[in-house]
């Protein structure tokens, strides 16, 4: 009879897949909290190899929202900021009910690569269609960034670019696909460093960096530059070009970062020891080139004929404990349907 219940159940929720994705050009800071717009545009890549998949029902049962994260109840915290994220989607659409979510990444977790972007991505996917919405790309997209900015990217495939928007309302800052996943096949290899868990998140990270890095303001108004150079680079799959200005803006961000008070290092030795790495290959004539995310793994981007010979070199390194190679991804979607 149980089971019977649970296959009920299982048939009604709405389940979304979202891919995790890492910029080229960097998100670091905000122009309104509220409404988490971003103070900086973005562009970035989606990740095949690594994906959120959540289950979400609106039960008239339940006194309150219901976490499940990867198995497990989920902390109070967690489970706070998806209900702040539910109370969004219950008032745009009119919905009363409380949900269960249940939500695993296929990646683990403790890698620190654990991303609030395929999170809130299939997240607002599941439960915008849950609740008997169904949204156009850019206002789901809109949706997803009210939980967290890069998730806002994660709901297209390819090469994406996040706009920070002008208006007031936040309803023009929206991520929209630049170019397929087809269009210029890449690679990502992930080299882990560490597994230990961050100690400054990128919420509160971006915000220390706002309030206390001189560097702040040059950050914001060179960011129009880097998103333009970006564009020019993809539209002519100029290699170089990509590498250079993906390694920059990667550098301008943790070097703001740095500069807060208290300093923000993300960094650990062996990132700086592979950065170098990466740097010194690409100068015997490897195409590659490296980003660096608020934590310390190295992503290395390559054409996908160059990443097993990288991956090959990098596993007998001392500053490497494991590699995740990735494809570019597709769209976020609803499964199963
Ligand atoms: C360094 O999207 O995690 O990965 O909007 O506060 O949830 P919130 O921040 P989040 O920040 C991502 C920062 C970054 C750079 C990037 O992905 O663009």
């Amino acid at each position: 009879m149980l089971q019977d219940n649970n296959d009920i159940m299982e048939k009604m929720m709405i389940k979304a897949r979202a891919h995790s994705n890492i910029a080229l050009v960097k998100y670091w800071g905000k122009k309104n909290i509220a409404l988490n717009t971003p103070a900086v545009g973005s562009i970035s890549l989606c990740l095949e190899a690594l994906y959120t998949e959540t289950g979400v029902l609106f039960d008239p049962e339940l006194e309150r929202d219901e976490l499940v994260l990867n198995g497990r109840p989920a902390t109070e915290k967690e489970r706070n900021r998806v209900s702040a994220f539910l109370d969004i989607i219950r008032r745009e659409s009119g919905m009363k009910q409380a949900a269960r979510v249940e939500s695993a990444n296929n990646f683990p977790t403790a890698a620190g690569l654990a991303s609030s972007a395929s999170a809130f991505a299939a997240l607002a996917l599941a439960a915008s269609r849950a609740a008997g919405m169904n949204p156009d790309g850019q206002s789901l997209s809109v949706l997803a960034r009210m939980g967290s900015g890069s998730a806002a990217r994660s709901l297209f495939g390819g090469f994406v670019e996040m706009h920070r928007g002008e208006r007031e309302d936040g309803r023009d800052a929206f991520a929209e696909p630049l170019y397929s996943a087809d269009y210029w096949p890449l690679h990502v290899i992930i080299a882990i460093t560490s597994e230990a868990s961050k100690k400054t998140g990128s919420t509160d990270g971006m915000e220390l960096s706002r309030r206390t890095s001189p560097y702040y303001k040059a950050w914001v108004d060179s960011s129009e530059e880097d998103l333009a150079a970006m564009r020019g680079a993809l539209a002519g799959r100029d290699f170089q070009k990509m590498a250079e200005i993906s390694e920059y803006s990667c550098l301008k961000m943790h070097a703001l970062a740095m500069a807060s008070n208290p300093g923000l290092i993300y960094w650990n030795a062996d990132t700086l020891e592979l950065l170098h790495w990466v740097r010194a290959l690409r100068e015997k004539g490897t195409p590659a080139f490296f980003t660096i995310d608020a934590g310390p793994q190295l992503k290395i981007i390559c054409p996908p004929e160059h990443s097993a010979a990288i991956v090959e070199k990098l596993s007998g390194h001392p500053a490497v404990k494991r590699t995740i190679v990735s494809a570019l991804g597709p769209d976020a979607r609803i499964l199963g349907a």
